[in-house]
């Protein structure tokens, strides 16, 4: 029975195909419609939507201190083995917390999203281990997690950082389209040193970007790359606050 199905002579609808099937022109002027409809109702209403990342309250631009932790995160190459970008499965929320929105990386230039896991994603590490922690995981991994294979930075905490470019850096940042407004940029080098030092005069750092922490994130006397890094890390994750965000799907 079925051997008379296949040999029935096709009609109708199915003849036409067969049509497309044999003129190799035809399938080609055909399949190029088809993928031009499909591109045009994925890519047109782009156009039309007001913005595409929401918006949230709390992120701010990278302090400084925060930018030249980042600096080093890149320069470093952490993003060939840390993503920033939870995903919204319920493995990796389970895991990381809530998943990444694209509010919180916009002022990321370049943005470390990553593709590679050799370590956990690092979005919301911020406050979930101390600074001592953070410095000694740093200078020796092996010493807190004795399976680890991340390689030792201790050089960080050997390396002096002074604040002489960091406001050229602010206004690069700024003619890529971060929002540093020009006091911003005035008290670059100010703001800088007072993240890292308690004792200094730190209200202004506060007043121009919210929930700035301020403390000697290395514990030890004088500015190095380890202060640095621990006081970008422990920013991450913790600008937009959680339990009060409500997605908003009109936007
Ligand atoms: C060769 C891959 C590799 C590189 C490069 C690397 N790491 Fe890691 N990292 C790991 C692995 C694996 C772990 C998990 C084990 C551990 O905690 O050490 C980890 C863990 C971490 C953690 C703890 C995360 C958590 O939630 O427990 C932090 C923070 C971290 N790395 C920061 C960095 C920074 C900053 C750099 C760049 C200076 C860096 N890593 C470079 C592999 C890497």
């Amino acid at each position: 029975m079925s051997d008379n199905q296949n040999t029935a002579p096709k009609k109708g609808f199915l003849a036409r195909h067969a049509m497309i099937e044999r003129s190799a022109t035809l399938l080609m002027v055909l399949s190029l419609a088809v993928v031009t409809i499909g591109g045009i109702v994925e890519i047109a209403p782009l156009f039309y939507l007001e913005n595409t990342i929401e918006e949230v309250d709390g992120m701010r631009p990278y302090t400084p201190l925060e930018l030249t932790g980042r600096e080093i995160y890149v320069r470093e190459g952490c993003y060939t083995c840390h993503s920033q970008m939870i995903r919204p499965m319920r493995d990796e929320v389970d895991r990381y917390g809530h998943y990444s929105l694209a509010a919180e990386s916009m002022y990321d230039h370049p943005h470390q999203w990553g593709s590679k896991r050799t370590g956990p994603d690092v979005a919301r590490v911020g406050g979930r281990y101390s600074d001592g922690w953070h410095v000694d995981h740093l200078m020796d991994p092996q010493s807190v997690v004795p399976e680890s294979i991340m390689p030792k930075y201790a050089f960080l905490a050997r390396t002096p950082i002074d604040a002489k470019y960091i406001e050229d850096l602010i206004r690069t940042q700024r003619f890529v389209g971060v929002p540093y407004t020009d006091e911003m940029v005035e008290n670059a080098a100010a703001d800088f040193l007072a993240q890292a030092d308690p004792d200094s005069d730190y209200d202004g750092l506060q007043e121009r970007y919210s929930n700035a922490q301020v403390r000697n994130f290395d514990g030890q006397p004088g500015l190095t790359e380890m202060d640095a890094m621990v006081a970008y890390l422990q920013m991450l994750g913790t600008l937009v606050d959680f339990s009060t965000f409500t997605p908003d799907a009109s936007r």
